[in-house]
């Protein structure tokens, strides 16, 4: 137990270890604690804080917490699903209702935050929501602090008690005052004065590895991507060139050029004699024929690139004792449902199959990053002298154009058809029958597309993309047309089609005209990540892209990037001149309520 921390009681929210990061961004320790923490528990805290979660109150399996800690004479936060929880357990109604999520304008009750919890925040603010149930009534002694356009009591507060609750989510990097948010409480309401100071990181993070590993040897997997290649540096630092291996594995479903500029990245880096290439396109593209959906495709590669290493490992004599290292980060793991027993599945990242989970379980993974965020890791990177050619990489995942190049089973096309809801009269919406995941209220979803028409106006496009998701339990993404044969989107239609090494040529080639024009352009560090997704949508016997650019700090929540409208055109015109594209269309989701990668 920590002196003068919060508790983090971890409801199993997407985001609860990133109220603990953002503590910490801010000198206060804390502790994340299990639901099943008691009331006695809780000696030298100074506030407890309960996270988000995926579930409802009113279901029977929902997690609570020890009605006792409601009387001990500590400072309480509520957020989101821990919001309602409080609310319920004092009395008060929960109840499913009108859904935020993404995006929303907070307006306070009292002028400019006299509260102590909104204090030094102006009276009107934007805030990252996600959620489908809210608080109905208020309970006795509490006042509301703040409200939505759609939530009444989207804050609230019995000073006097230092009980707070609020909807939104304050430790997320969209939510634009909620580390002071979380700083007023932690320090005005708890009286947290404590400072820790983030000494030594990399020293530590070395030290660390050399104990982890101890004599073994460490065969690590480099893709060229931040998280990788930061964490291979620190493990080639760390460790004797004869205890580390590095290995990029060509999959056959990289972007264009990678593999020739992995090596030169490396060897900018002083790491290239440290790794060696494999080429395993034919396995990976052989083992994908005939699987359409994400999570197959997910768990598929993941279990090849465990084999691969073993394959690898005996055609290179080691035997006995021996670590996998992977530049896991903690959003790899949060997603994928390992974070506690609450946390949903989101997705399947490739470094946390059940393969690589047996391997944790036998200690045989060594993973130096796994409790950072990615804007930590570009900070270590830097701290380790890497060129920024490498830490300000867009991120790329694992499994790579895979889960970019969306695959439809069946024999029959299917009809787009109107949407049926009303966009105001410049826009019409139509529904598109393909799904793609996205992470509404902490928990997974698996919806459909709509796809808009209209003018390029970014701000009507994204009030429409979070109405069309808000409002209706059908689409979790929405994309607008921008060019291409389509005249009128529901003269396409969603053609069955299986992942080909044709497509990945396809979408490789569209992704690299994305690329190309953004850099050469001077573009590309406007973005955070830019993934470009092959759609089976045709108009006139091809296929449709979809772009999907977005500003992020850590990938946990994004907004999609308004890009000048120029570079916009110029990208999907070029794009729609490939043969084999019919349309091109531009991502207008945020996360939540849709994920960064489509699948
Ligand atoms: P999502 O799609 O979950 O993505 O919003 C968040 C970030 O994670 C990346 N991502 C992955 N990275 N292996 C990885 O190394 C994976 O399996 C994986 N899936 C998603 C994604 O590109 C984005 O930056």
């Amino acid at each position: 137990m920590q002196r003068a921390a919060i508790a983090i009681i971890d409801l199993g929210g997407q985001y609860c270890h990133m109220i603990g990061r953002r503590l910490r961004d801010i000198g206060v320790s804390s502790e994340i604690l299990p639901p099943s923490v008691r009331a006695g528990e809780f000696e030298g805290f100074a506030g407890i804080i309960l996270s988000g979660g995926p579930q409802s109150v009113y279901e029977s399996d929902a997690p609570s917490i020890d009605r006792g800690i409601l009387d001990l004479d500590l400072p309480l936060l509520g957020i989101c699903y821990g919001h309602q929880l409080l609310a319920h357990l004092l009395g008060a109604d929960v109840r499913a209702s009108s859904a935020e999520y993404g995006h929303a304008v907070l307006q306070l009750r009292q002028e400019r935050g006299e509260d102590a919890l909104f204090a030094a925040t102006p009276s009107s603010q934007a805030v990252w929501m996600s959620h489908a149930d809210r608080v109905e009534s208020l309970p006795g002694g509490f006042e509301i602090l703040a409200e939505t356009s759609s939530c009444a009591i989207a804050a609230f507060g019995n000073p006097q008690r230092r009980v707070y609750g609020v909807q939104f989510h304050p430790e997320v990097a969209h939510t634009l005052y909620g580390i002071r948010l979380l700083n007023n409480f932690a320090r005005k309401i708890c009286g947290v004065h404590a400072h820790e100071h983030v000494k030594d990181r990399v020293e530590n993070l070395l030290s660390d590895i050399r104990k982890k590993a101890a004599s073994r040897p460490v065969f690590f997997f480099v893709s060229g991507g931040v998280d990788s290649t930061v964490a291979f540096s620190l493990a080639a630092r760390a460790l004797p060139r004869n205890q580390l291996l590095g290995v990029y594995v060509d999959t056959g479903l990289m972007r264009k050029g990678e593999t020739q500029e992995l090596r030169s990245l490396l060897d900018e880096a002083g790491l290239g004699n440290r790794l060696r290439i494999r080429d395993e396109s034919s396995l990976f593209l052989g083992a994908l024929q005939g699987i359409f959906e994400p999570e197959e495709k997910r768990t598929i590669i993941g279990k090849l690139f465990v084999d691969v290493q073993h394959r690898a490992m005996s055609e290179l004599g080691i035997g006995g004792e021996w670590l996998l290292g992977q530049g896991t980060i903690y959003p790899d793991t949060v997603e994928s449902g390992g974070a506690g027993k609450a946390t949903a599945l989101i997705k399947t990242h490739h470094n946390r199959c059940a393969e690589v989970r047996e391997l944790i379980e036998q200690g045989k993974v060594i993973e130096p990053l796994s409790e950072f965020y990615k804007d930590e890791v570009r900070q270590v990177g830097a701290e380790l002298g890497l060129p920024k050619s490498l830490t300000e990489r867009w991120p790329f995942p694992g499994p790579g154009l895979a889960i970019r190049c969306l695959c439809v089973d069946g024999t029959r096309p299917k009809p787009i058809e109107d949407a049926g809801i009303d966009c105001g009269s410049d826009y019409r919406a139509v529904s598109v029958p393909v799904r793609s995941v996205g992470v509404q209220g902490d928990g997974r979803t698996y919806r459909g597309v709509a796809a808009v028409q209209g003018p390029l106006d970014y701000g009507r496009l994204a009030s429409i993309g979070s109405e069309l998701c808000n409002k209706s339990q059908t689409f979790n993404r929405v994309v607008a047309y921008l060019a291409g044969a389509a005249n009128e989107l529901t003269s396409g239609r969603v053609t069955p089609a299986p992942l080909s090494k044709e497509r990945i040529a396809l979408l490789r080639e569209a992704d690299h005209i994305v690329r190309v024009t953004m850099e050469e352009r001077g573009l590309a560090a406007s973005v955070w990540q830019f993934p470009v997704i092959l759609v089976p949508v045709s108009f006139a016997g091809g296929e449709s892209i979809v772009l999907r650019p977005v500003n992020s700090q850590d990938g946990m929540t994004a907004s999609f990037a308004r890009l000048p409208e120029s570079i916009l055109d110029s990208i999907a015109g070029e794009i729609a001149d490939l043969p084999g594209i019919d349309a091109v269309f531009l991502d207008i989701t945020g996360k939540p309520p849709a994920t960064i990668e489509w699948e």
